[in-house]
């Protein structure tokens, strides 16, 4: 191990251990992060605005695996400064055919839901929103009837830039990306994450599922109840299985004390 690393991992072992001890906070400026990026030299001193070519998700710290919630977020580190990470984030070969990096949007603060889905389309790509093309179209129906409004809710995605083609996220370009996710679930807390089809369960919990057997099984995630689902476009290609996915989300919605609206 280089001086450099040799550095850097001493300076993880330390912090994991100020972290047993209870401690769940540590200030960084956007400077310092930029600086502590793994493949940046460590001299000379960084320019405003920071180089386009930065980030490794290097969240460690900012993503504490709690064991009572969603985990610690980093004082500082807020959605728009991880959005801002992932905008410049080459971490995986994805930064090379992206146009726009889709970080997630919606209800930044404890929302009853955040919908996760595999990674953005065309659409989402053009206008760097996520679920804003075909399927995002169902998506929205589905959360108007459960009786939220889309900004009511956050909407996220496993990677955050285009897979050319919109073929399956790889497993490498997931593990690249789930820190950002990990990271944002940590600020929002939300109250239930349903995870849209096979990917985001996947990629949430890094192990391979059948989705057709694996939805409406109740699971967590970083101690949040988390509830697999299909995902919109399979929806649309496969609508005789809206029927299982409305039960799921009158699921998420039983598990909230609620009812879908008309049903009073
Ligand atoms: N499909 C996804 O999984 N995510 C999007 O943002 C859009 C379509
Ligand atoms: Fe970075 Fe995620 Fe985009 Fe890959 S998909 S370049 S890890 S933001």
């Amino acid at each position: 191990m280089n001086p450099r690393d040799q550095f850097f991992s001493n300076v993880q072992k330390f912090l994991e251990y100020k972290k047993e001890e209870g401690f769940q906070t540590l200030e960084l400026s956007v400077e310092t992060r930029m600086l502590l990026q793994p493949d940046r030299k460590a001299a000379p001193a960084p320019q405003r605005p920071a180089p386009a070519r930065a980030a490794k998700p290097r969240l460690a710290f900012s993503v504490s695996e709690s064991k009572q919630g969603g985990g610690a977020a980093v004082a500082g580190q807020t959605l728009e400064e991880i959005a801002a990470q992932v905008a410049v984030c080459t971490a995986c070969p994805l930064c090379k055919t992206r146009k726009k990096t889709v970080p997630g949007e919606g209800h930044p603060n404890g929302p009853d839901i955040l919908f996760i889905g595999e990674g953005p389309g065309a659409d989402e790509d053009e206008q760097g929103r996520p679920f804003v093309g075909a399927a995002g179209k169902l998506l929205d129906k589905m959360i108007a009837a459960m009786g939220y409004k889309r900004e009511e809710v956050f909407i996220a995605n496993v990677v955050k830039c285009r897979p050319p083609g919109n073929r399956v996220p790889l497993p490498e370009e997931m593990a690249a990306c789930i820190p950002y996710l990990k990271a944002q679930i940590a600020l929002i807390r939300p109250k239930i994450i349903v995870a849209l089809g096979k990917t985001a369960v996947e990629g949430l919990l890094n192990k391979p599922v059948t989705i057709t057997r694996f939805r409406g099984t109740w699971c967590t995630y970083e101690g949040i109840a988390l509830l697999p689902t299909y995902h919109p476009a399979y929806l649309l290609r496969s609508p005789g299985r809206k029927g299982e996915a409305w039960s799921d989300l009158k699921a998420v919605l039983a598990k909230l004390d609620k009812v879908p609206p008309g049903k009073k």
